[in-house]
């Protein structure tokens, strides 16, 4: 199957939780890897920054490729970097199912996304809480997945901008059918029934599973309340 396959496969009918490994232990990767296996994820989020487009810096290919050797779930890669092009294949190379750039790091995003299509990497484009949802617009047809960040990129940790949610509420409106739409920064259990209810159903949470002991619990519990936003 090929990447972008693995990425639909996974689709967007039930919600699906994406830890971030940020904030992980990288002394100790694969039993971290394997602790989030055994807690049932179903994909990783790998935050990849750059120091320069966002003012933290956290690691790139050689982790990404690391963690492809530990595991087979499917791997996210949110590029918060400058000029992502640069670096599209080297992060296909890396063993990336899905990538996802900032709108605010390009010019134009259609010669990107082709190239992940043609690659059969699936593609996202990435909104900042300040970026209107008409960068994007035009391009949603061509993209697989619409990350929209609750957060301004950068850090973990950050309290949850409620902006998303009128973002994520209005391209769920569209009903664009192909796309999923993912949500990231400051989902816990306090926010994360909000998200799914506003339309997202990946949901990238870093230190709301991270700062907890027990990760299967904690995911677990996410997952309850993720549900509870279906029915609302
Ligand atoms: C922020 C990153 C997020 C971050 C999420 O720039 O893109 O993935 O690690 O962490 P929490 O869930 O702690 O906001
Ligand atoms: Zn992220």
């Amino acid at each position: 199957m090929s990447s972008r396959d693995r990425i639909l496969t996974l689709g967007s009918a039930e919600p699906v939780i994406l830890p971030s490994l940020l904030m992980c232990d990288f002394g100790n990767l694969e039993r971290e890897i394997r602790a989030l296996e055994d807690a049932g994820c179903q994909a990783l989020h790998l935050d990849v920054m750059d120091g320069v487009f966002v003012p933290n810096l956290s690691y790139g290919m050689p982790i990404v490729e690391a963690i492809r050797k530990l595991t087979d779930l499917p791997l996210d890669t949110h590029l918060m970097i400058q000029d992502p092009g640069k670096y599209l294949e080297a992060f296909i190379d890396a063993g990336s199912d899905l990538i996802s750039f900032h709108a605010e790091a390009v010019a134009d995003p259609a010669p990107l996304l082709a190239k992940l299509r043609q690659a059969n990497v699936a593609s996202g484009l990435v909104v900042n809480p300040g970026t209107s949802l008409n960068a994007v617009s035009h391009h949603l047809d061509a993209c697989d997945l619409l990350l929209v960040m609750s957060v301004d990129a950068g850090f973990g940790g950050q309290a949850f901008n409620p902006v998303a949610l009128d973002k994520l509420a209005s391209v769920a409106g569209e009903r664009r059918e192909h796309l999923i739409l993912e949500v990231d920064g400051g989902v816990n259990l306090d926010t994360i029934s909000e998200c799914v209810r506003a339309g997202a159903r990946w949901l990238v949470v870093g230190s709301a599973i991270f700062r907890q002991s027990d990760y299967t619990a904690a995911i677990r519990l996410l997952q309850e309340q993720a549900r509870l936003g279906l029915n609302a």
